[in-house]
């Protein structure tokens, strides 16, 4: 190995993830999203193939370009994203939930854009709730696939973040949890990140604070570890 190369232990693996955040058509010129930027995701996806992985990468509505190289399917809201990434699990070793669902999405959506005079001075949108596609992927998962979630938490206190972690991590029934704190500066566009990585009984198994690329490293890391 030539100094910098990474460990080439993730050859032959075939690895799925998700990154960036959804968005719910209201109308032909209106969405409801989120910030998530889906620098974590692309990062985790760069570090993966540099590791020997075959990537799949399902972008939602990216803020930043993928590096040259990587499968890349575009999606645009949950269900595009949830119809991709069933897909793409099919035969995968691992699928990684890096990016950020909307959890509801407008009842209709209109066909012409929505018009003020029409409305008059509030406007109530209906919305229902989208399918959970982390417990999806974790109820009908294969043998010796792993299925990792993220969790973004605005709880700023840490033992109360950490619990509500591990009961997030009970309802998606997933192999880990990457715990995060986002809030109005940390996590969704930032360059850095602080994580830390529950398995499945909600155990700690790793802690990371650094850049987003150092951060996939040591998740990448729990993931090696998790094939076996
Ligand atoms: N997720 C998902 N499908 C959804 C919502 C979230 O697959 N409809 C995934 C995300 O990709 C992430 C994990 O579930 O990996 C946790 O997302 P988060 O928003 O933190 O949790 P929720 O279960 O949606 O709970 P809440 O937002 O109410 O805290
Ligand atoms: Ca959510």
């Amino acid at each position: 190995l030539h100094p910098g190369t990474p460990a080439r232990d993730l050859s032959g693996r075939r690895i799925v993830i998700t990154a960036g955040g959804t968005r719910e058509p209201l109308d032909p010129v209106r969405f409801l999203g989120n910030r998530s930027s889906g620098k974590q995701g692309v990062r985790l996806a760069e570090a993966a193939t540099a590791r020997g992985a075959s990537v799949v990468l399902i972008a939602a509505n990216l803020e930043i370009p993928v590096p040259a190289g990587i499968e890349t399917r575009l999606v645009g809201t949950a269900l595009e994203l949830q119809s991709a990434v069933t897909d793409a699990a099919a035969g995968a070793d691992a699928v990684i939930m890096a990016a950020a669902v909307a959890d509801y999405r407008p009842a209709t959506v209109r066909g012409d854009k929505i018009k003020k005079d029409d409305e008059g001075d509030t406007l109530t949108l209906e919305l229902v709730r989208n399918p959970d596609i982390l417990a999806g992927l974790a109820a009908a998962k294969t043998t010796g696939q792993l299925v990792i979630g993220f969790a973004a938490e605005t709880e700023a206190d840490p033992d109360r973040l950490l619990s509500l972690g591990r009961e997030k991590l009970a309802r998606k029934g997933c192999d880990y949890l990457v715990l995060n704190r986002v809030g109005w500066t940390e996590g969704f566009a930032a360059e850095r990140n602080e994580v830390r990585i529950l398995d499945s009984a909600g155990v700690i198994v790793a802690e990371a604070a650094g850049t987003k690329m150092s951060v996939a490293g040591r998740i990448l890391d729990v993931v090696v570890a998790g094939l076996g």
